[in-house]
């Protein structure tokens, strides 16, 4: 495929944005002005004061033309447009992006910076004097993207929704309901009704374009009742029927509340789902789980439907901050220790490519994640016993969550700490010594667990009120070995001593 070339002025984020999508796809990275320095043995000041702007123009249409080629993603210099020839380069040869930033933000950003000869003096008149020559030919060379407003991965991954990849997406075969992994064209879904949130919408709006389209709170607050009657309210003006189909396209929250309320919306519409985040990819998208929160619990009413499929694009996820994208990683992880060694497997080996957010390696961990959830929701589909063995972690990371101020994708890595310590404290699961450290260390590498001092007395009352408590003893789910998980009831004394040896192990006693 065409490089990518990123234009657009100094600022701009064309360095940082290019790095992203080098990783991503697996292309090498080149900054024009970096080789520029690299050939010349000289910074890009001494060349201008040395020689001048016309011979840095020379240098940079040289290197522009040797670095031009296939799977390559190439930062430019901010007055690369301004050459013809290199505006054919940029236009014809390359697949060029033009990152359309505020002058405000341009200042923030390089107020500080010495290195840019063309801005010294009035940074602010520099910028506005170079942004009204240069506009147009940016305009004119590359698709501009918007970067108001959006963060650097945010913008990569607009880039890649544009780009033509070719891809072959993989149907993951399973009775429970059809799961689809791979680039999804949502042109293709734009005469469905469809509902997203703020956030995925403001990212990729120019992608979302079905004429009947509610937008919706972001996070926790699309599961409150309320929302559930404002997506009734569309449903009735949308004269949607019985045997319509709607999508959904968002993170686990709103597909769960979508999911809700399609799924008891004149006794049962049908329902595309589009997860967006990691999460949503591998575990709340899939298996047909619906709930929505209210008086402050979450998930107390909810519903079992099947959506009618799952079109999983892992590229959506590259827009999320790294914790969030991350608490998919650890989802992942706990599905593979529960019910897939190939998972867990495909995990340790691929860690380091999945943590850059390979777009080949993402692919892939989405596909074996959904399947192993599918293999346990088709053995168990209403949660009335295997299923359990998916709240693996959660227990505890719930209690550690409501007790201490910290993230639900962090808690729940914490909760798999503990619960794999625990495990291995009963003797009559014998879980080895290595497949304990093993994990452990994945989780550690993975990096979303803080160093915090837990009081095993506060996590013992929280446990005590769980919802899985019954004839006075715990549900919990332990591990025997990797894709063996095991429900005990444990006594309250049995608890404490394994809390005690998981507050240790997180706390690195
Ligand atoms: N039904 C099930 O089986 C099941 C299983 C696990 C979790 N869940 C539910 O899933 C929810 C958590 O889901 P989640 O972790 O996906 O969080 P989320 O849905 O709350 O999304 C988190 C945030 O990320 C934003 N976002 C979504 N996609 C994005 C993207 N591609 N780029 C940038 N931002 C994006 C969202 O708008 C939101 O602000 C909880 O409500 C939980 O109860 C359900």
């Amino acid at each position: 495929m065409k490089g990518i070339a990123l234009i657009g002025m100094p600022g701009s984020g064309k360095s940082t944005i290019g790095r992203l999508l080098s990783r991503y796809l697996r292309w090498d990275f080149i900054d024009i002005d970096e080789e520029i320095q690299k050939a010349s043995g000289l910074s890009i000041n001494e060349i201008f004061s040395h020689y001048g702007e016309q011979h840095f123009r020379t240098l940079e249409k040289e290197i522009l033309l040797k670095c031009t080629g296939n799977n390559r993603v190439i930062s430019t210099g901010g007055g690369v447009v301004i050459d013809k020839e290199n505006r054919k380069v940029l236009s014809e040869n390359l697949q060029s992006f033009y990152l359309k930033t505020p002058l405000g933000a341009l200042f923030n950003r390089l107020k500080e910076k010495k290195d840019r000869p063309l801005l010294k003096g009035n940074l602010l008149q520099n910028l506005k004097e170079l942004y009204s020559e240069r506009k147009n030919l940016y305009e004119n060379t590359g698709t501009t993207i918007n970067t108001k407003g959006l963060c650097p991965e945010e913008v990569a991954a607009i880039i890649v929704r544009h780009l033509q990849i070719e891809d072959t997406p993989i149907s993951v075969s399973s009775p429970v309901h059809p799961f689809i992994v791979g680039r999804i064209s949502l042109s293709k879904l734009s005469n469905y009704p469809t509902v997203t949130t703020k956030r995925v919408w403001h990212i990729y709006k120019n992608f979302i374009t079905p004429e009947k389209l509610h937008i919706t709170d972001d996070g926790e607050a699309v599961k409150d009742i309320k929302n559930i009657e404002m997506l009734f309210q569309k449903f009735i003006q949308w004269r949607v029927e019985r045997t319509d189909s709607l999508v959904a396209i968002g993170g686990g929250a709103l597909t769960d509340a979508v999911g809700f309320a399609v799924a008891t919306f004149k006794r049962g519409c049908k329902l595309i789902n589009i997860p967006t985040t990691l999460l949503g990819q591998v575990d709340a998208a899939v298996g047909g789980k619906n709930a929505i929160n209210m008086a402050k619990i979450k998930n107390i009413i909810g519903i079992f439907k099947h959506p009618e499929q799952v079109l999983a694009d892992p590229s959506f996820t590259l827009s999320l901050p790294y914790e969030r994208f991350a608490e998919g990683i650890i989802e992942g992880l706990k599905m593979g220790l529960v019910a897939s060694p190939p998972l867990y497997e495909f995990i340790k080996a691929n860690l380091k490519k999945l943590k850059d957010r390979e777009l080949k390696t993402l692919k892939e961990f989405v596909r074996l994640g959904a399947e192993a959830k599918l293999r346990v929701v088709e053995r168990d589909p209403y949660d009335r016993g295997e299923r359990m063995i998916l709240n693996f972690g959660h227990t505890i990371g719930h209690a550690i969550e409501s007790t201490y101020n910290i993230s639900h994708g962090s808690a729940v890595a914490m909760g798999m700490v503990f619960s794999i310590a625990a495990s291995r404290k009963l003797n009559t699961l014998k879980l080895k010594l290595s497949t304990e450290e093993e994990a452990l260390s994945i989780i550690q590498e993975i990096g979303i667990t803080p160093k915090l001092e837990i009081k095993p007395e506060c996590l013992w009352e929280k446990l005590l009120q769980d919802k899985k408590i019954k004839d006075g003893k715990l549900r919990f789910v332990f591990l025997k070995d990797v894709g063996k998980a095991v429900i005990l009831s444990i006594s309250p004394e049995q608890l404490k001593s394994v809390l005690e040896v998981g507050v240790n192990e997180i706390s690195g006693n």
